[in-house]
Protein backbone atom coordinates (compact mmCIF):
# COMPACT_ATOMS: atom_id res chain seq x y z
CA UNK A 1 0.00 0.00 0.00
CA UNK A 2 1.28 3.39 -0.98
CA UNK A 3 -0.60 6.83 0.20
CA UNK A 4 0.57 10.40 -1.26
CA UNK A 5 -0.84 13.14 -0.22
CA UNK A 6 -1.12 16.96 -1.45
CA UNK A 7 -2.43 20.39 0.79
CA UNK A 8 -4.82 22.76 -0.45
CA UNK A 9 -3.69 26.62 -1.45
CA UNK A 10 -4.75 30.25 -0.97
CA UNK A 11 -3.94 32.67 -3.36
CA UNK A 12 -2.43 35.68 -1.79
CA UNK A 13 -2.35 37.97 -4.40
CA UNK A 14 -2.83 37.99 -8.18
CA UNK A 15 -5.47 35.58 -9.40
CA UNK A 16 -6.95 36.29 -12.78
CA UNK A 17 -4.02 38.91 -13.91
CA UNK A 18 -1.59 35.39 -13.68
CA UNK A 19 -3.16 34.20 -16.27
CA UNK A 20 -2.22 37.25 -18.71
CA UNK A 21 1.60 36.94 -17.67
CA UNK A 22 1.40 39.03 -14.75
CA UNK A 23 3.45 37.66 -11.37
CA UNK A 24 1.01 36.15 -8.23
CA UNK A 25 1.52 34.64 -4.69
CA UNK A 26 0.12 31.51 -3.36
CA UNK A 27 0.94 29.66 -0.34
CA UNK A 28 -0.21 26.27 1.02
CA UNK A 29 -3.07 25.24 3.00
CA UNK A 30 -2.26 22.18 4.97
CA UNK A 31 -5.18 22.06 7.23
CA UNK A 32 -7.01 20.82 4.37
CA UNK A 33 -5.83 18.13 1.96
CA UNK A 34 -6.17 15.53 -1.07
CA UNK A 35 -4.79 11.79 -0.32
CA UNK A 36 -4.73 9.05 -3.00
CA UNK A 37 -3.46 5.50 -1.65
CA UNK A 38 -2.99 2.59 -4.10
CA UNK A 39 -3.13 -1.40 -3.30
CA UNK A 40 -3.60 -4.27 -4.94
CA UNK A 41 -6.69 -4.90 -6.91
CA UNK A 42 -8.69 -7.82 -5.75
CA UNK A 43 -9.67 -8.49 -9.37
CA UNK A 44 -9.46 -7.19 -12.83
CA UNK A 45 -6.21 -8.29 -15.17
CA UNK A 46 -2.84 -7.17 -15.91
CA UNK A 47 -2.10 -3.18 -16.17
CA UNK A 48 -5.96 -2.70 -14.85
CA UNK A 49 -6.23 0.26 -12.61
CA UNK A 50 -9.63 0.74 -10.28
CA UNK A 51 -9.84 4.42 -9.67
CA UNK A 52 -12.46 4.58 -6.42
CA UNK A 53 -13.62 7.97 -5.22
CA UNK A 54 -16.43 7.44 -2.74
CA UNK A 55 -16.72 11.53 -2.46
CA UNK A 56 -17.81 11.35 -6.34
CA UNK A 57 -19.57 8.17 -6.09
CA UNK A 58 -16.88 6.77 -8.28
CA UNK A 59 -15.91 3.49 -8.90
CA UNK A 60 -14.80 2.50 -12.17
CA UNK A 61 -11.82 1.57 -14.75
CA UNK A 62 -9.45 3.21 -16.17
CA UNK A 63 -9.91 1.66 -19.35
CA UNK A 64 -14.13 1.92 -18.91
CA UNK A 65 -13.74 6.14 -18.63
CA UNK A 66 -13.39 8.95 -20.60
CA UNK A 67 -9.77 10.43 -20.93
CA UNK A 68 -11.71 13.55 -20.30
CA UNK A 69 -11.58 12.78 -16.57
CA UNK A 70 -9.84 14.41 -14.77
CA UNK A 71 -8.84 11.28 -12.46
CA UNK A 72 -8.64 8.93 -15.54
CA UNK A 73 -6.42 11.91 -17.41
CA UNK A 74 -3.84 12.09 -14.13
CA UNK A 75 -3.98 8.46 -14.40
CA UNK A 76 -3.25 7.82 -17.42
CA UNK A 77 -0.34 10.68 -17.93
CA UNK A 78 1.20 9.65 -15.12
CA UNK A 79 1.63 6.16 -16.18
CA UNK A 80 2.56 7.19 -19.40
CA UNK A 81 5.33 8.93 -17.56
CA UNK A 82 6.41 6.09 -15.64
CA UNK A 83 6.32 3.63 -18.94
CA UNK A 84 3.98 1.22 -16.79
CA UNK A 85 1.86 -0.71 -18.63
CA UNK A 86 2.01 -4.69 -17.64
CA UNK A 87 1.66 -4.88 -13.80
CA UNK A 88 -0.81 -6.77 -11.08
CA UNK A 89 -4.07 -4.37 -11.36
CA UNK A 90 -4.26 -1.65 -8.52
CA UNK A 91 -6.48 0.20 -6.85
CA UNK A 92 -6.44 3.86 -6.51
CA UNK A 93 -8.57 5.34 -3.83
CA UNK A 94 -8.50 9.12 -3.81
CA UNK A 95 -10.35 10.75 -0.93
CA UNK A 96 -10.62 14.86 -0.25
CA UNK A 97 -11.03 17.10 2.66
CA UNK A 98 -10.61 20.28 -0.02
CA UNK A 99 -13.89 21.70 -0.39
CA UNK A 100 -14.09 21.38 -4.37
CA UNK A 101 -14.96 24.17 -7.22
CA UNK A 102 -13.88 26.44 -3.94
CA UNK A 103 -10.78 28.30 -4.81
CA UNK A 104 -8.71 26.19 -2.73
CA UNK A 105 -7.25 24.18 -5.51
CA UNK A 106 -8.99 20.69 -5.04
CA UNK A 107 -8.55 19.60 -8.59
CA UNK A 108 -4.45 20.55 -8.51
CA UNK A 109 -4.49 18.21 -5.24
CA UNK A 110 -5.76 15.61 -6.43
CA UNK A 111 -4.28 15.46 -9.46
CA UNK A 112 -0.86 15.81 -7.64
CA UNK A 113 -1.92 12.93 -4.79
CA UNK A 114 -2.72 10.89 -7.77
CA UNK A 115 0.49 11.27 -9.35
CA UNK A 116 2.91 10.91 -6.39
CA UNK A 117 1.02 7.77 -5.45
CA UNK A 118 1.37 6.09 -8.64
CA UNK A 119 5.06 7.55 -8.74
CA UNK A 120 6.10 5.78 -5.18
CA UNK A 121 4.03 2.65 -5.82
CA UNK A 122 6.13 1.98 -9.00
CA UNK A 123 9.20 3.33 -7.73
CA UNK A 124 9.67 6.05 -10.46
CA UNK A 125 11.67 9.31 -10.05
CA UNK A 126 9.51 12.16 -11.02
CA UNK A 127 10.59 15.27 -9.27
CA UNK A 128 8.05 17.63 -7.96
CA UNK A 129 8.75 19.50 -11.26
CA UNK A 130 7.32 16.64 -13.20
CA UNK A 131 4.63 16.19 -10.92
CA UNK A 132 3.05 19.48 -11.37
CA UNK A 133 3.41 19.61 -14.84
CA UNK A 134 1.62 16.26 -15.64
CA UNK A 135 -0.69 18.00 -12.95
CA UNK A 136 -1.14 20.96 -15.46
CA UNK A 137 -1.89 18.70 -18.05
CA UNK A 138 -4.99 17.87 -16.31
CA UNK A 139 -6.01 21.81 -15.16
CA UNK A 140 -6.10 22.24 -19.27
CA UNK A 141 -9.25 20.08 -19.02
CA UNK A 142 -10.80 21.59 -15.92
CA UNK A 143 -10.37 25.21 -18.10
CA UNK A 144 -8.43 25.77 -20.86
CA UNK A 145 -6.00 28.63 -20.14
CA UNK A 146 -4.45 27.68 -16.43
CA UNK A 147 -1.66 30.01 -15.65
CA UNK A 148 -0.15 26.72 -13.90
CA UNK A 149 -0.11 28.73 -10.49
CA UNK A 150 -2.48 25.91 -8.51
CA UNK A 151 -0.70 22.95 -9.59
CA UNK A 152 3.02 24.78 -8.85
CA UNK A 153 2.62 25.84 -5.28
CA UNK A 154 0.46 21.97 -4.63
CA UNK A 155 2.69 20.68 -5.78
CA UNK A 156 6.03 22.00 -4.43
CA UNK A 157 4.11 22.86 -0.98
CA UNK A 158 5.81 25.96 -0.35
CA UNK A 159 5.16 29.43 -0.77
CA UNK A 160 5.72 30.53 -4.52
CA UNK A 161 6.11 34.13 -6.14
CA UNK A 162 4.62 32.89 -9.40
CA UNK A 163 4.90 33.99 -13.11
CA UNK A 164 3.55 31.63 -15.96
CA UNK A 165 5.97 29.37 -18.03
CA UNK A 166 9.04 30.58 -15.55
CA UNK A 167 10.42 28.54 -12.54
CA UNK A 168 8.28 29.90 -9.51
CA UNK A 169 10.30 31.61 -6.88
CA UNK A 170 10.35 30.39 -3.31
CA UNK A 171 9.42 33.83 -1.10
CA UNK A 172 11.45 34.23 2.07
CA UNK A 173 9.08 35.71 4.57
CA UNK A 174 9.64 37.52 7.11
CA UNK A 175 6.90 37.37 10.12
CA UNK A 176 4.11 35.44 10.70
CA UNK A 177 0.85 35.96 9.26
CA UNK A 178 -2.39 34.81 10.31
CA UNK A 179 -4.84 34.09 7.26
CA UNK A 180 -8.81 32.73 7.99
CA UNK A 181 -10.29 31.66 4.97
CA UNK A 182 -13.99 32.15 4.77
CA UNK A 183 -15.97 29.89 2.40
CA UNK A 184 -19.00 30.93 0.82
CA UNK A 185 -20.28 27.56 0.11
CA UNK A 186 -20.95 28.69 -3.54
CA UNK A 187 -19.39 26.15 -5.96
CA UNK A 188 -18.10 28.34 -8.92
CA UNK A 189 -16.05 26.42 -11.44
CA UNK A 190 -12.98 28.62 -12.00
CA UNK A 191 -13.30 27.76 -15.64
CA UNK A 192 -16.48 30.20 -15.89
CA UNK A 193 -14.83 33.18 -13.63
CA UNK A 194 -11.54 32.52 -15.97
CA UNK A 195 -14.12 32.30 -19.46
CA UNK A 196 -16.02 35.58 -17.94
CA UNK A 197 -12.54 37.18 -17.73
CA UNK A 198 -11.70 36.26 -21.21
CA UNK A 199 -14.52 37.75 -22.65
CA UNK A 200 -14.16 40.66 -21.26
CA UNK A 201 -10.86 41.31 -22.14
CA UNK A 202 -11.76 40.38 -25.93
CA UNK A 203 -14.19 43.53 -25.67
CA UNK A 204 -12.04 45.89 -24.05
CA UNK A 205 -8.39 44.56 -23.84
CA UNK A 206 -7.24 47.98 -22.67
CA UNK A 207 -9.62 48.15 -19.64
CA UNK A 208 -8.09 45.28 -18.14
CA UNK A 209 -4.84 44.80 -19.28
CA UNK A 210 -4.90 48.34 -17.24
CA UNK A 211 -6.47 46.34 -13.92
CA UNK A 212 -3.78 43.56 -14.37
CA UNK A 213 -1.09 45.88 -14.02
CA UNK A 214 -2.81 47.39 -11.13
CA UNK A 215 -2.59 44.25 -9.63
CA UNK A 216 0.71 43.18 -10.38
CA UNK A 217 2.10 46.35 -9.09
CA UNK A 218 0.32 45.38 -5.84
CA UNK A 219 1.42 41.30 -6.09
CA UNK A 220 5.28 43.52 -6.02
CA UNK A 221 4.18 45.36 -3.12
CA UNK A 222 3.23 42.40 -1.24
CA UNK A 223 6.06 40.13 -1.79
CA UNK A 224 8.35 42.89 0.24
CA UNK A 225 5.80 43.35 2.88
CA UNK A 226 6.27 39.81 2.97
CA UNK A 227 9.75 39.52 3.25
CA UNK A 228 9.74 42.67 5.64
CA UNK A 229 7.19 41.02 8.18
CA UNK A 230 5.06 44.01 7.31
CA UNK A 231 1.61 42.68 8.21
CA UNK A 232 -0.28 46.35 7.71
CA UNK A 233 1.12 47.22 4.34
CA UNK A 234 0.08 43.15 3.55
CA UNK A 235 -3.53 43.98 4.31
CA UNK A 236 -3.78 47.32 2.28
CA UNK A 237 -2.01 45.64 -0.46
CA UNK A 238 -5.33 42.70 -0.17
CA UNK A 239 -7.59 45.17 -0.12
CA UNK A 240 -6.44 46.55 -3.12
CA UNK A 241 -6.62 43.73 -4.96
CA UNK A 242 -9.77 42.77 -3.69
CA UNK A 243 -11.11 46.18 -5.26
CA UNK A 244 -9.43 45.81 -8.42
CA UNK A 245 -10.78 42.04 -8.81
CA UNK A 246 -14.71 43.55 -8.20
CA UNK A 247 -13.81 46.07 -11.02
CA UNK A 248 -12.70 42.47 -13.19
CA UNK A 249 -16.19 41.11 -12.09
CA UNK A 250 -15.17 38.23 -10.62
CA UNK A 251 -16.79 38.51 -7.10
CA UNK A 252 -19.99 38.20 -6.17
CA UNK A 253 -22.39 39.67 -3.26
CA UNK A 254 -21.65 36.73 -0.89
CA UNK A 255 -17.71 37.41 -1.03
CA UNK A 256 -18.21 41.00 -0.52
CA UNK A 257 -20.43 40.55 2.14
CA UNK A 258 -17.97 38.30 3.88
CA UNK A 259 -14.47 40.77 2.88
CA UNK A 260 -16.93 43.69 4.57
CA UNK A 261 -17.86 41.54 7.51
CA UNK A 262 -14.04 41.01 7.84
CA UNK A 263 -12.76 44.38 7.66
CA UNK A 264 -15.77 45.70 9.82
CA UNK A 265 -14.63 42.92 12.92
CA UNK A 266 -10.94 44.53 12.46
CA UNK A 267 -9.56 42.59 9.49
CA UNK A 268 -5.81 44.57 8.47
CA UNK A 269 -7.15 43.43 5.19
CA UNK A 270 -9.57 40.62 2.99
CA UNK A 271 -10.25 39.75 -0.70
CA UNK A 272 -11.40 37.52 -2.23
CA UNK A 273 -8.94 34.43 -3.25
CA UNK A 274 -8.98 32.20 -6.61
CA UNK A 275 -11.01 32.26 -9.24
CA UNK A 276 -13.89 34.08 -7.29
CA UNK A 277 -17.99 34.28 -8.48
CA UNK A 278 -18.55 32.10 -5.17
CA UNK A 279 -15.99 29.96 -2.84
CA UNK A 280 -13.75 31.30 -0.37
CA UNK A 281 -12.22 34.53 0.57
CA UNK A 282 -9.18 34.99 2.70
CA UNK A 283 -8.51 37.96 5.74
CA UNK A 284 -5.73 39.06 7.12
CA UNK A 285 -5.40 39.39 11.09
CA UNK A 286 -3.50 40.24 13.82
CA UNK A 287 -3.55 36.69 16.35
CA UNK A 288 -5.55 38.50 18.88
CA UNK A 289 -8.13 38.93 16.35
CA UNK A 290 -8.84 36.00 14.76
CA UNK A 291 -11.54 34.78 17.34
CA UNK A 292 -14.06 37.89 16.82
CA UNK A 293 -12.67 37.88 13.05
CA UNK A 294 -14.06 34.31 12.01
CA UNK A 295 -17.20 34.75 14.09
CA UNK A 296 -18.10 37.79 12.15
CA UNK A 297 -17.47 35.54 9.38
CA UNK A 298 -19.88 32.78 10.58
CA UNK A 299 -22.64 35.60 11.13
CA UNK A 300 -22.02 36.95 7.67
CA UNK A 301 -22.65 33.43 6.11
CA UNK A 302 -19.58 32.14 5.97
CA UNK A 303 -20.50 28.11 5.91
CA UNK A 304 -16.87 27.07 7.15
CA UNK A 305 -13.53 28.93 8.61
CA UNK A 306 -10.49 27.90 8.22
CA UNK A 307 -7.01 29.07 10.17
CA UNK A 308 -4.09 29.30 8.68
CA UNK A 309 -0.22 30.50 9.13
CA UNK A 310 2.43 31.68 6.84
CA UNK A 311 5.84 32.20 8.85
CA UNK A 312 9.19 32.26 8.24
C1 LIG B 1 -7.29 29.91 -9.80
O1 LIG B 1 -6.87 29.41 -8.54
C2 LIG B 1 -6.48 31.10 -10.19
C3 LIG B 1 -6.83 31.76 -11.50
O2 LIG B 1 -5.93 32.85 -11.66
C4 LIG B 1 -6.72 30.81 -12.66
C5 LIG B 1 -5.29 30.40 -12.98
O3 LIG B 1 -4.34 31.07 -12.56
O4 LIG B 1 -5.14 29.43 -13.71
C6 LIG B 1 -8.24 32.34 -11.47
Amino acid sequence: MTTACAPGKIILLGEHAVVYGRPALAVPVRQVRACARVDPAESGSAGGVLLVSPDLALSSWLADMSGDHPLAAIALATLAALAAASFPPIQVTISSSIPVASGLGSSAAVSVAVARALNEHFGGSLGDDRISALAFGVETIHHGTPSGIDNTVVAFDRPVFFRRGESPEPLSIGGKFHFLIGDTGITAPTAEAVGKVRRRWQADPAALETAFDGIAGLVLDARQALVLGDVARLGADLRRNHALLKRLDVSSKELDRLVEAADAAGALGAKMSGGGMGGNMIALVAAERRQPVAEALRQAGAVAVLQTEVGP
